[in-house]
């Protein structure tokens, strides 16, 4: 278990760009759902950002994070999500982002679901995604 990087540093101004929505304002070590939601992208967070559901689903095109929840390693092995999609529920923000969101409730017809609180749930624990730069 490794702790995360991002969010032991002060929350710093950045921006996303989004596919289909532009450039988001955001801030370092904030969930990337919340970024999401805020900046106007109707992402879908059905499970109320506890790594569940599965449907705030997102593809990154650059800045992918290497680490990765646990909780999040997890549900996209079992769903065989593994790298194809990564959930922004279990992600901090961070400069350089470039991202693809695919699930909306425009694109799906759902309602988007409850509301996530601030902070990443359930408590993370860190591990490496499969394939990243600093892995082995
Ligand atoms: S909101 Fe359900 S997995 Fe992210």
């Amino acid at each position: 278990m490794t702790e995360s990087v991002i969010a032991q540093q002060e929350a710093q101004p950045i921006t996303l760009t989004v596919e289909g929505f532009g450039e988001i304002e955001a801030k370092s070590g904030e969930r990337l759902t919340t970024a999401l939601e805020r900046g106007g992208v109707d992402i879908l967070h059905r499970c109320g950002g506890v790594a569940k559901c599965t449907t705030c689903r997102v593809e990154f095109l650059e800045g992918e994070p290497d680490e990765m929840t646990v909780a999040e390693y997890d549900k996209l092995t079992e769903k065989e999500l593994l790298n194809v999609a990564r959930l922004s529920c279990q992600i901090h923000c961070a400069e350089g982002m470039s991202l693809r969101v695919l699930q909306t409730e425009t694109s799906s017809g759902l309602e988007r679901g409850k509301a996530i609180s601030e902070e990443i749930q359930p408590e993370p624990q860190w591990t490496v995604r499969p394939g990243a730069s600093t892995e082995g």
